[in-house]
């Protein structure tokens, strides 16, 4: 991998006009001196001194205009009268998104699936070499929200379950990308750990959960990274929007933390322009709705609003910008390739590291391309590549390569490689559907089904059209289907009915509404399984109200065996080995909506199509977080988790299965035996009977209606595998577990036997290659504290080190933890503190798996 790591200050200042060097290196100077300190620090008294006397020249209009977004282009509106430039912006995380196709990195959960902090600083240089090729002056990432649930829609752009490691993936990824001269912008501040109803819904977490579990990523993003960009959520936290929470952004970011940058708010996450102005808020994006000259000037005027709160907004915007230089050189790097090998190469190390081998019986894997003469690539995600989850994150790679094409092409024309989709399209499968007694489809001129309607006789109920909104609806319709299916032969079906977002869609069956999934709704076909018998007919009504003009409703039910189609098995049964790749893709995980525990709909069937008919059946599965694997996992001999891989993604599968690459991912998250064992589940969805109706009162006078739903995050410090550990049971996979196809061994842990409360303590202890090939391994130590006056999860993470080892070789790892380590949040002081007495410190390769322990007293 050293041949990946482009150094720095060389290679970067290689790139840069020599008219530009002595710019850029008072500002590179700028940053070190930055990121010595232990905590943010003010900027230099010359900084200080220009960013205010730029701002003594702005009137009161021009200053409220500054914090807002630009509403034509994506970025900050330009001040010609001080020199100041319009910044711009783009998505984040996982590439640049916003200007154009670009490289497509994997996405957060696969890079802390890596655990090499090396490799993320390493990708965050990358991204800001591709801003820089694009003119982009803020970066809109990481995306640091804890996984709390497998059903979160973000987990994948996100990290992991842990406060500990996405810290020191988040600081690595922030300081990559400052040190290219490019902001990095850390979100979603905070508490945005699910994604339905996410503009009104609050998450009603306690001070020591958001202490402990939620808001760690972002103190060390702040603290340690030094980031100059915060992006607030959309949610409320404790009944308060993010972008307007004085405990989030005063007291903790901007006070505790000592945060100097923008505090921007994420797209449209105001809902009040005195609210936010007062609590922290400097920069509305995309656009001033609320922020305003409207409103804000009369507010200041009327005293409602500090003048001096909208100059802080200002002056952190201006000296952010001195502070880069963005005054003095351009953003626009053209030395910086806008696509290129280098860029592909970094990709590629990161879904390669990130690949995790979950189950590999009786070491099927690695495969020896000697010994294959058809190898069969079967389903949905075999082809075309899928880089990443839906939404902002999302990019258009150039030239992504698929798990067909990777495998193709590491083994060359020798090989037969087949491929089949394996299941319909959803739009195939809507019209196939074999309705008995045809369609009626009644248009009502309401949104009540009331009104003389339009009749039509459809043959199909096939209006999905995942990427097309129509206008907004001028007239309200309603739309009801009714017809009949006859089953022809005794089975499970499966019956899928898709809308569009925000369209209500009910589905009847006999005259009994089928239950649906509001957590989904909209994104992707939900499936109900049926169980019928031969000749059974049953009555189907269908009730629609499209959102906007275009009419995005989708109805159909099939035979679950006849989804497979025959050319898969037939491919399977031909071939030496199958692969079969199912899992998440843009629309059935991404943002704005979460996402179901259960593979999509005809995953689970094909798995067990394709194993039926080859013993050497392998699955890989792309997906942010964990899945139910219940239907199949026996069946098949191996397993890989490959999140959302990237570009590269089909060369490091192929790479991966042949043993090209040794797997070394880690999971970042826990595999749940289930959704209902998930220890989210109780607490996710929001609180029954809890709804209520908010009113805000804009300054003008205006009043908008909120619906709040409160999702209480009563699972609290149990999250992931803190909640296994300390309850005793086990997942289907632990956090930080990961085969290869080495072994390797822990021994010799040296703790001192006691130690100062509030010192650094040292841990030591060796990790030893066991097996014949090289590998890597990552160490996890993690700290238990039985002595505590308070309940903690029975052990927490509190360091980790990747070690790559050569057979037989053994290194020496020393690992430090500090004060925090040890420390939980004191509920009743309001502060971090450490229960003298016994610690149990313990080290192995996952949460469930430490062989090493050793007692340690802190006096
Ligand atoms: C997302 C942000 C993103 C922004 C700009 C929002 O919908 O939540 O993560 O940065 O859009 O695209």
């Amino acid at each position: 991998m050293k041949h990946l790591h482009k150094s720095t200050s060389a290679s970067f200042f290689a790139f840069v006009n020599a008219a530009l060097l002595p710019v850029l290196f008072a500002c590179a100077l700028l940053t070190a001196i930055r990121s010595a300190a232990q905590a943010p620090v003010p900027d230099s008294p010359a900084i200080e001194a220009k960013a205010r006397a730029m701002v003594a020249k702005l009137t009161l209009e021009q200053k409220i205009e500054l914090i807002g977004g630009s509403p034509t282009t994506m970025g900050t509106i330009p001040m010609p009268s001080i020199g100041l430039p319009s910044f711009r912006m783009s998505d984040g995380p996982v590439g640049v998104r916003s200007w154009g196709p670009t490289t497509a990195y994997p996405a957060g959960a696969a890079l802390a699936a890596t655990w090499d902090p090396a490799l993320m600083r390493m990708e965050g240089e990358d991204l800001a070499r591709d801003a820089r090729a694009r003119g982009v002056h803020f970066l809109l990432g990481p995306g640091v929200n804890i996984a709390r649930s497998p059903r979160t829609g973000r987990n994948f752009e996100y990290f992991s379950e842990d406060p500990f490691l996405n810290s020191v993936m988040d600081v690595a990824y922030i300081q990559g990308v400052q040190s290219q001269g490019v902001i990095a912008t850390v979100k979603h501040y905070a508490l945005n750990s699910q994604e339905f109803n996410r503009h009104n819904a609050s998450s009603d977490a306690d001070e020591r959960t958001m202490r402990e579990i939620y808001l760690p990523a972002f103190e060390a993003a702040v603290v340690k990274g030094h980031v100059d960009a915060v992006m607030n959520s959309y949610n409320q936290v404790n009944g308060v929007h993010a972008t307007q929470s004085d405990f989030l952004n005063l007291k903790v970011l901007k006070g505790e933390w000592g945060f100097q940058g923008i505090l921007m708010s994420d797209w449209d996450a105001t809902y009040d322009a005195v609210g936010p102005a007062n609590n922290g808020l400097d920069l509305e994006m995309p656009s001033p709705k609320f922020m305003n000259v409207q409103n804000l000037v009369p507010a200041v005027r009327s005293g409602l609003v500090k003048e001096s709160a909208i100059d802080d907004k200002v002056l952190r915007i201006v000296r952010t910008a001195l502070r880069y230089g963005f005054l003095d050189r351009p953003q626009f790097d053209p030395a910086r390739s806008t696509y290129s090998v280098s860029d592909r190469a970094v990709a590629l190390q990161g879904a390669l590291e990130s690949i995790t081998l979950l189950r590999n019986q009786d070491h099927l894997l690695p495969l020896d391309p000697a010994k294959i003469k058809t190898i069969a690539v079967i389903g949905p995600n075999a082809y075309p590549a899928v880089t990443g989850g839906g939404g902002s994150s999302l990019t258009t790679a150039f030239e992504p390569v698929s798990t067909v094409t990777g495998i193709a092409n590491l083994l060359g024309p020798r090989v037969s490689v087949l491929y089949s989709r394996g299941l319909p399209e959803s739009n195939d499968f809507f019209q196939q559907t074999n309705w008995a007694g045809g369609i009626k489809a009644e248009s009502f001129p309401s949104s009540d089904f009331t009104g003389m309607p339009v009749v039509s006789s459809p043959k199909f109920i096939a209006d999905w059209r995942p990427d097309t909104r129509g206008p907004e609806q001028k007239s309200p319709r309603s739309i009801r289907y009714t017809t009949a299916f006859k089953a022809d032969k005794t089975g499970k079906y499966l019956l899928l009915a898709a809308a569009a977002n925000d369209d209500v869609r009910k589905v009847f069956i006999d005259g009994k509404q089928l239950e649906a999934d509001r957590l989904i709704e909209g994104h992707t076909p939900q499936a109900w399984p049926l169980d019928l018998h031969e000749g059974q007919t049953i009555n189907v009504v269908a009730e629609y109200l499209p959102h906007d003009s275009v009419n995005h409703f989708a109805l159909g039910i099939a035979y679950e065996p006849d989804l497979i189609s025959a050319e898969a098995r037939q491919m399977a049964a031909a071939a030496d080995v199958v692969v079969v790749a199912v899992g998440f893709e843009r629309y059935s995980e991404g943002e704005g909506h979460d996402r179901t525990f259960t593979l999509p709909w005809g995953e689970d069937a094909l798995i067990e199509a394709m194993a039926a008919v080859n013993p050497h059946t392998i699955v890989t599965v792309t997906g942010g977080v964990g899945t139910d694997t219940r239907r199949w996992l026996s069946k098949v001999p191996a397993l890989l988790q490959l999140y959302y891989p990237g570009q590269e993604g089909g060369t490091a599968v192929a790479d991966v299965l042949f043993g090209k690459q040794n797997p070394e991912g880690k999971l970042p998250v826990t595999f749940d035996t289930s959704w209902t064992a998930s220890a989210s589940y109780p607490y996710f969805y929001p609180v029954k009977g809890a709804d209520t109706a908010l009113h805000v009162t804009e300054t003008d006078g205006h009043k908008v209606d909120y619906v709040i739903e409160h999702i209480n995050y009563g699972d609290r410090l149990m999250v992931g595998y803190r909640y296994w550990t300390t309850t005793g049971k086990h997942p289907l996979y632990p956090f930080g577990f990961g085969l290869s196809y080495t072994t390797f061994s822990f021994s010799n842990l040296k703790v001192p036997a006691t130690a100062a409360s509030g010192s650094t303590v040292a841990v030591s202890f060796d990790v030893t290659n066991t097996g014949s090939v090289a590998g890597a391994e990552v160490a996890q130590l993690y700290v238990s504290d039985p002595s505590a006056k308070a309940d903690r999860p029975e052990r927490e993470l509190k360091g980790f080190e990747k070690v790559r080892l050569a057979p037989g070789e053994t290194k020496h790892v020393t690992l430090s933890l500090d004060a925090r380590a040890f420390s939980y949040w004191d509920t009743s002081a309001h502060k971090w503190t450490i229960d003298p007495g016994k610690f149990v410190l313990r080290v192995g390769d996952s949460s469930e798996d430490t062989p090493l322990h050793a007692d340690l007293t802190l006096n």
